[in-house]
């Protein structure tokens, strides 16, 4: 069992936008160690149920020896089942659904998980270690071209293609298996200049990348935006902490899509679309950490919250 630490980001923002007062239930999707529902719970004292879920198991099961509550119902699934969480709980609608993505320090730490290529160990990256797929498999079996689009699409890794190329004739000589050996290979490949001048380690992109496409992140994200709504009582709040612009384009776009309602070109001039406004936007502009929260946590300086609030019938404009 490992005892690294999470530090939780942009909890004041959160605990502002989670909920609307007197909120009774609250679905935290991204669970991890509980930093989040811990603030949210001190803050609004008639809840009565948090939904807990969160893909891997371990980091479920550790959490509550850092912390429990007897509101708390823990469920081992994806953000996107919430509708199957809240059948089998008996939960009609949710007060308020937070999203804090991608991976805790408690994974990102253990050299086990294979998510650091700082940490000698396993290139597994799975979240959920009951899935097939881990960034092994990936690396080892997947052709030039689908290696250059996964760390040019989730990575936006400008040499893709040397980098594939240097793991395919690594490959072709011995497994890919460790997370330091895929590091180096990523550092051989990356020309001497740009990882001079670079701020960050040659192989940052790609295991962004992998990880990405190992858990199916941003599928993940938009299949939970396809059910989220829905889950959502009139008047409640969804909550989004996203870490880089691809996850946060999809929230952007989704919140923007429905707080605008009619879709219909700007010549028309009626609307014939006849599409509602369903949300008011809470954070006119993503919010972004204040300086003393960087400074003690360096993660928090690509998180950014977007929040909105599903409207009662009658009240959209
Ligand atoms: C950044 S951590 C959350 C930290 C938490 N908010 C806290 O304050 O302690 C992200 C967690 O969400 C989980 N996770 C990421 N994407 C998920 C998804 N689509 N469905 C369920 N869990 C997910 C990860 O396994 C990880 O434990």
């Amino acid at each position: 069992m490992n005892h690294f630490h999470h530090i939780s980001v942009l909890v004041d923002a959160v605990v502002k936008y989670a909920l609307p007062e007197n909120a009774q239930t609250f679905a935290d999707c991204t669970f991890g160690l509980g930093g989040h529902t811990k603030a949210v719970l001190e803050h609004y004292p008639h809840l009565q149920t948090v939904i807990a879920i969160d893909r891997d198991r371990q980091i479920l099961n550790h959490s509550s020896e850092v912390f429990d509550d007897n509101r708390i119902k823990r469920i081992q699934a994806r953000a996107s089942e919430l509708p199957e969480a809240m059948l089998q709980l008996g939960i009609p609608a949710i007060d308020g659904i937070l999203l804090d993505l991608g991976v805790s320090s408690y994974q990102l730490e253990d050299p086990e998980r294979g998510f650091s290529f700082s940490r000698p160990g396993p290139l597994d990256m799975r979240m959920d270690t009951e899935q097939k797929t881990t960034a092994e498999y990936l690396v080892n079996n997947l052709e030039r071209d689908k290696l250059i689009k996964i760390f040019r699409d989730y990575g936006e890794e400008k040499f893709s293609g040397r980098i594939a190329d240097a793991i395919i004739r690594k490959r072709e000589s011995e497994p890919i298996n460790r997370t330091d050996q895929l590091a180096a290979i990523i550092a051989q490949a990356v020309p001497a200049a740009s990882r001079r001048e670079s701020h960050i380690h040659p192989a940052t992109r790609v295991f962004q990348a992998l990880r990405i496409s190992v858990n199916k992140e941003l599928e993940e994200i938009e299949a939970f935006l396809s059910v989220a709504l829905s889950c959502l009582r009139p008047g409640g709040h969804l909550s989004i902490i996203s870490f880089h612009s691809l996850e946060d384009r999809l929230v952007k776009n989704f919140m923007q899509n429905l707080a605008r309602g009619c879709d219909c070109p700007p010549k028309f001039p009626v609307c014939i679309c006849g599409k509602k406004p369903q949300v008011e936007i809470l954070t006119r502009k993503a919010i972004f950490a204040e300086d003393s929260e960087t400074k003690s946590n360096p993660r928090a300086r690509s998180a950014r919250l977007r929040s909105c609030r599903k409207y009662i019938a009658g009240e959209e404009r």
